[in-house]
């Protein structure tokens, strides 16, 4: 069976991590995954468009795998972003090629739960930090699935690491029978006017 899953996970030092090698193991050891490391295949930022919308094209369900850095992603995840995710291939005029698949978080937090609260020390709900992932899954026609999210990731214990791959590994074997999207609505649309950008000669200058 060719791979339904892309797990695309970033971790600029994956060598000093605990918590996303772990995971990125237990994503790999299931059968449908195709796992891209992208700090390993771009070492140098240059990355190759094309191979990664092939990739995406095949999978019905998009993982993206990182620890949280500055309440969002690693900088090479929104570079990913920003080049994959083209205008006419992704999003507006044309760009239907994610349209229907699924998008999950995997992230994990240094602070603990308990710090995401307003009295604490980073003040809002984790949340509260959400929308722009939710956005640009649902500006592609993505439905951006319920995220699994491993808070306090300096402190986690052994087992409870364990524990949490086991959750992710059940998730990706079972996908997309999960009950946590049983209820999920369809995604809305989110038609981009073809008016909002100006034209191709506009930008050049013609
Ligand atoms: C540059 C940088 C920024 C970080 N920003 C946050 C943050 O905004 N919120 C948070 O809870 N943890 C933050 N952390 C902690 C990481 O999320 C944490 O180290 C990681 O989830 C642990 O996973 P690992 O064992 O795979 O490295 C940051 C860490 C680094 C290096």
């Amino acid at each position: 069976m060719p791979a339904d899953i892309l797990v695309l996970t970033a971790h600029p030092h994956l060598e000093h991590s605990r918590v996303n090698r772990a995971l990125m193991a237990a994503a790999t050891a299931v059968d449908r995954t195709e796992v891209r490391d992208l700090y390993a295949l771009y070492p140098d930022y240059l990355i190759d468009v094309a191979a990664e919308q092939r990739a995406l094209a095949q999978a019905r369900l998009v993982v993206w795998q990182h620890p949280i850095q500055w309440y969002h992603m690693p900088p090479l995840m929104k570079l990913w972003v920003d080049e994959v995710l083209g205008f006419g291939w992704a999003y507006g005029h044309g760009g239907h090629a994610l349209q229907g698949k699924d998008l999950w978080l995997v992230a994990s937090t240094g602070g603990p739960e308990s710090s995401y609260r307003p009295a604490d020390y980073n003040r809002y709900h984790f949340d509260a930090f959400l929308p722009p992932y939710e956005q640009t899954a649902v500006l592609c026609g993505m439905r951006f699935l319920p995220p699994l999210v491993l808070h306090g990731a300096h402190r986690v214990t052994t087992a409870e690491l364990d524990a949490h791959a086991g959750v992710l590994t059940d998730r990706l074997r079972t996908y997309p029978d999960w009950p946590e999207i049983e209820d999920l609505a369809d995604c809305v649309a989110c038609e981009v006017p073809d008016n909002a950008r100006p034209s191709l000669a506009l930008q050049e200058g013609a």
